[in-house]
């Protein structure tokens, strides 16, 4: 192990752009698909892990979303979230804020309750056994209409207490953030805070309007911001944070090769950066890995990567309290 992967291990990190779904190994999904009879189009895992070649977000989600059809009862979800935990904490990552996209089970006739269930018996779980402290974000998917997203929100209305805030993900181009600005406006009066993926392979014209039209508290990935000056002096300013996901950028072909990674120029912006793993168990890495792929890639210092750290409890959505707390190795 290199110097700097030593220094990664052993960080204390807090992952803000994770969704559950897309950790879901080969190795669960296919002894889930056997528990529940559900036929894959794909006859093992090796078969199913060489499909894991991408060239945009669009051949990951196809694939992203028949990987979602083993999961079907609340043991499913639980199995799904506590892997994920397990693995994190194995990572010294220490808190967590997971998306998880409810209309890619209620459209499949998995009731809502269902989904939830299971995931918060895994977060109590975690806590308890592993000392891992989660809260979930629930996305609403934009490749779908704003009335689906309203029903969406009125299921979740019930659950309130469960739920810190609500996302956007899903097919970005040709979905702005603006399709979404009432229930979006509906959820903030609510109480959820608010995100939305926006830059990834969307224009810089998407992430004013998660900023403007929706009026998100942080922003999902955020890459093609650095195409608009103007843009980025706003970020800078706002302290806005960004969830970057480093090697799901390279997966996603977002970036060509790593050392043209944005993160250093984000940072020299003055930008508040996170990393994040994004799916990581479609793009080849947790937490840990997509520190030492930028380490590696943009050579970044000990001090650099603590300071990235920093900034993911820092941009999290914990009380302020709890904030001072997690913070003091860091400081
Ligand atoms: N859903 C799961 N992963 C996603 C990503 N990287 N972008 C948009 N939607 C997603
Ligand atoms: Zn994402």
């Amino acid at each position: 192990m290199s110097d700097i992967d030593a220094v990664i291990a052993q960080l204390p990190k807090a992952e803000l752009h994770i969704h559950i779904e897309g950790s879901l190994e080969p190795e669960l999904l296919f002894a889930l698909a056997k528990r529940n009879n559900v036929r894959l189009a794909y006859p093992d895992v090796e078969t199913l892990r060489r499909a894991y070649a991408f060239t945009n977000l669009q051949d990951f989600l196809d694939l992203y979303y028949q990987g979602m059809s083993v999961l079907l009862k609340e043991a499913d979800f639980y199995d799904l979230a506590m892997a994920y935990f397990r693995k994190a904490a194995s990572q010294t990552v220490r808190y967590v804020e997971f998306f998880f996209d409810p209309q890619g089970h209620t459209a499949r006739g998995v009731a809502f309750e269902t989904v939830l269930a299971g995931l918060t018996r895994a977060q109590a779980d975690a806590e308890a056994q592993l000392g891992l402290h989660s809260r979930m974000i629930m996305c609403f998917l934009r490749h779908l209409d704003e009335a689906d997203a309203e029903r969406t929100l009125d299921q979740a209305l019930k659950h309130k207490e469960k739920i810190i805030g609500v996302g956007l993900d899903s097919s970005e181009v040709g979905h702005p953030p603006s399709k979404f600005k009432r229930v979006f406006r509906r959820a903030r009066d609510e109480g959820f805070l608010l995100v939305a993926h926006a830059g990834e392979e969307g224009p810089p014209e998407y992430v004013w309007e998660a900023i403007d039209v929706l009026g998100v508290d942080r922003i999902d990935h955020g890459n093609r911001s650095l195409e608009d000056p103007v843009l980025v002096k706003r970020l800078a300013k706002d302290g806005l944070a960004l969830t970057v996901c480093p090697l799901s950028n390279l997966r996603l072909c977002v970036v060509r090769d790593m050392k043209q990674h944005p993160l250093r120029r984000l940072m020299d912006a003055g930008l508040n950066v996170t990393i994040n793993s994004d799916d990581p168990a479609y793009f080849g890495g947790y937490m840990n890995e997509n520190f030492a792929a930028v380490a590696a890639a943009l050579t970044l210092s000990a001090g650099e990567l603590t300071a990235i750290a920093r900034n993911g409890f820092a941009a999290s959505f914990m009380p302020d309290v709890e904030k001072q707390h997690v913070l003091v190795p860091l400081n």
